[in-house]
C-alpha cells in the first residue's frame, strides 16, 4: 500500500513546530513536484480561523521560516491553494464529525499527524475513530513526547493501537529523518572496510555527543518537566546508539532495521549511578554572548537537569566491555551532533624503539553543524628520521557536504513528511523500540531518585559539570573536544 495519501490532515497546525518546520517542509516537498496535485492539506487546532485567516498565518510562517531561495510567491500561492482549516476542540468527541464531513471523501487515503501536546493524544483517537476516520485507508504519526515515561508512553500506544494498527502507525524521532544519520548505515554496510573491526576486538569505547548551545527557548512547562534524559537520550540518542551498535539487518526494510536495533535496545545494561551524571546550566557566556542560568531563564529553582553523561554499555558479545559514552545538553561550548569510534592501538608498536609514538586510530562521525567522516590515521612525518622516527596523526577526510555539493540536501521533516505520506514505515521507531528505550530511561530516573542525585551545576559554554569530564578520565578516555 504505497499510493501517497491524497489528504493530510495535521493537528496542531497552529502550534510552533507547524509553523517552524512543517508547512515550511511541506512547501518544500510541494514547490519540488514530490507531492501529487490532488492531494489536499487540513490543519486542525483549537483556534477559530477560517480558511482565509489560516492561509494567511501559513503564508506568514513561510516568510519567516523559509530559506531565501526558496520564496517564489507562485508556488507559495499554489500551496496555499491545498491548504484548509477547520477548528477543533480535540478533547470532545463532538467536533470530530463535523471535521469528518469538512473532510469529505478520503477514499484516496489519509495521513493524520499529530503534533499536539500529548494530553490530546486519547481524545484525540477516540474522536476520530468514532467519526470514521481512523479506516483502512489512514494512517497516523505521531510526533513526540509518546508518554514521559514507559507506562504512560503503554497508554498512549493502547489508545492508538485501538484505532491503528501498528502498520499504520508512525512514530516520529526526527533524529532518523537527518541525512548524516541515514548515512551511518551505509557508511558500515555499503563498505567493507569498517565491519570486520566493528566490535569489541576492534573498538575501545564509542563516543555520541549531541551538544546545544540554546537554552530553554521558552519552552518552560514542557522542558522542566521532561529535561535531558527524556527529552534527547530517551530517543536522539538511543536511535543514534541502535544504528551504531545493531548487527546488520538482511535487508534494507522496516521489519529487518527495527528488529535489529530493537535487540539493541534490550541489550542496554542498567545503568549505576556512578555512570551517570546530571547537570544544569548557571550563567555564563555562549559563543561570546552573556546568558542567565537555567533557573533565571525559568523563574525559579529546578531539580531538572538540563545536561546529561551517562557510560553505557550493550550487553552482549559484539560490544563486550566496550562503553558506549553519551552526552548531551543545552548551554554547551558548541552546537555538535557526532560519533567517536575510538579503534584499539595495534598489538605491537615496531617503531616504538626509535621514537614512533602511536594514537590508535579514530573515526569521527560528524552529524551536524558540518558532515563529515574523518578517519585519523598515523603518518610518518617527511624527513630523514635521523633523530629518530616522527609519526603524526592525519585526517582522512570526507567532507559529505562537499562531495555532494550539487545534490539537492533535504531536512528531516521533509523525508519523514513525505515518507508519512507515501506509506513508507522504515524511518518510523516501532513500539517495542520506542518501550525498549522507555525501560531503560525509566531505571536511570529511578537511581537517581532512590540515590537522591541532583544535578550538578555548570557553566553556560562550558562542556557540562567537570564530572562528565572525571566520567571519561577515570577510564583514561578523554571526551572528543
Ligand atoms: C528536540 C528536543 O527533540 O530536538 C529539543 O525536544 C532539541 O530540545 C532538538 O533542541 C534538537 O534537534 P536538532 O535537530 O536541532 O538537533
Amino acid at each position: 500500500a504505497n499510493a501517497q495519501s491524497r489528504t493530510l490532515l495535521l493537528f496542531g497546525a497552529t502550534g510552533d513546530l507547524s509553523k517552524r518546520m512543517l508547512l515550511p517542509s511541506l512547501f518544500v516537498l510541494h514547490a519540488d513536484g514530490l507531492i501529487a496535485d490532488d492531494v489536499q492539506i487540513m490543519g486542525t487546532a483549537r483556534s477559530d480561523l477560517d480558511d482565509g485567516a489560516y492561509r494567511t498565518m501559513v503564508g506568514e510562517a513561510l516568510a519567516e521560516f523559509l530559506p531565501e531561495p526558496r520564496k517564489d510567491d507562485a508556488l507559495i500561492a499554489s500551496f496555499l491553494e491545498r491548504i484548509s482549516y477547520q477548528p477543533l476542540d480535540a478533547s470532545t468527541v463532538e467536533g470530530f464529525d463535523a471535521l469528518a464531513e469538512r473532510l469529505g471523501d478520503i477514499s484516496g487515503g489519509m495521513s493524520i499527524f499529530l503534533s499536539t501536546a500529548p494530553f490530546l493524544f486519547k481524545p484525540t483517537i477516540r474522536g476520530l475513530k468514532s467519526a470514521g476516520l481512523a479506516g483502512e485507508m489512514v494512517r497516523i504519526g505521531l510526533e513526540k513526547p509518546l508518554g514521559n515515561d514507559l507506562a504512560s508512553s503503554q497508554a498512549i500506544n493502547d489508545a492508538v493501537a485501538e484505532a491503528f494498527p501498528e502498520s499504520r502507525t508512525f512514530r516520529i524521532d526526527h533524529y532518523l529523518g537527518k541525512e548524516t544519520v541515514q548515512n551511518l548505515m551505509a557508511l558500515r554496510f555499503a563498505n567493507m572496510m569498517f565491519e570486520p573491526l566493528w566490535n569489541a576486538n576492534g573498538i575501545e569505547h564509542i563516543q555520541i555527543t549531541v551538544s546545544e548551545t540554546v537554552g530553554l527557548e521558552g519552552r518552560h512547562g514542557f522542558y522542566d518537566s521532561t529535561g535531558a534524559l527524556r527529552d534527547m537520550v530517551q530517543n536522539h540518542m538511543l536511535q543514534l546508539l541502535a544504528l551504531i551498535a545493531m548487527e546488520p539487518p538482511a535487508e534494507f526494510d522496516a521489519t529487518s532495521i527495527r528488529d535489529e536495533k530493537v535487540k539493541v535496545l534490550r541489550s542496554l545494561r542498567p545503568v549505576t549511578p556512578a555512570e551517570t551524571v546530571r547537570g544544569q546550566y548557571g550563567a555564563g557566556a555562549v559563543s561570546g554572548k552573556a546568558v542567565h542560568s537555567y533557573a533565571d531563564d525559568l523563574g525559579e529553582a529546578s531539580g531538572t537537569e538540563t545536561f546529561v553523561a551517562i557510560k553505557a554499555h550493550v550487553d552482549n558479545w559484539r560490544w563486550q566491555g566496550v562503553p558506549f559514552y553519551l552526552r548531551t545538553g543545552k548551554r554547551l561550548a558548541e552546537r555538535r551532533s557526532e560519533i567517536v569510534i575510538q579503534f584499539k592501538p595495534v598489538p605491537h608498536n615496531i617503531f616504538a624503539q626509535r621514537g614512533g609514538k602511536l594514537s590508535a586510530n579514530r573515526l569521527v562521525i560528524r552529524l551536524q553543524p558540518e558532515e563529515y567522516v574523518r578517519l585519523l590515521v598515523m603518518a610518518k612525518e617527511p624527513g630523514l628520521d635521523r633523530g629518530g622516527l616522527t609519526l603524526r596523526e592525519v585526517p582522512l577526510d570526507l567532507s559529505l557536504t562537499a562531495a555532494f555539493s550539487k545534490t539537492q540536501r533535504r531536512i528531516a521533516y521533509e523525508r519523514l513528511l513525505l515518507d508519512l505520506i507515501d506509506g513508507e514505515p522504515t524511518l518510523f521507531v516501532r513500539r517495542d523500540e520506542v518501550e525498549a528505550q522507555w525501560r531503560w530511561v525509566d531505571a536511570i530516573r529511578k537511581t537517581w531518585a532512590d540515590n537522591a542525585i541532583e544535578p550538578k551545576p555548570y557553566g553556560s559554554g562550558s562542556w557540562g559539570p567537570s564530572a562528565a569530564i572525571a566520567l571519561t578520565e577515570r577510564d583514561g578516555v578523554s571526551w572528543n573536544d
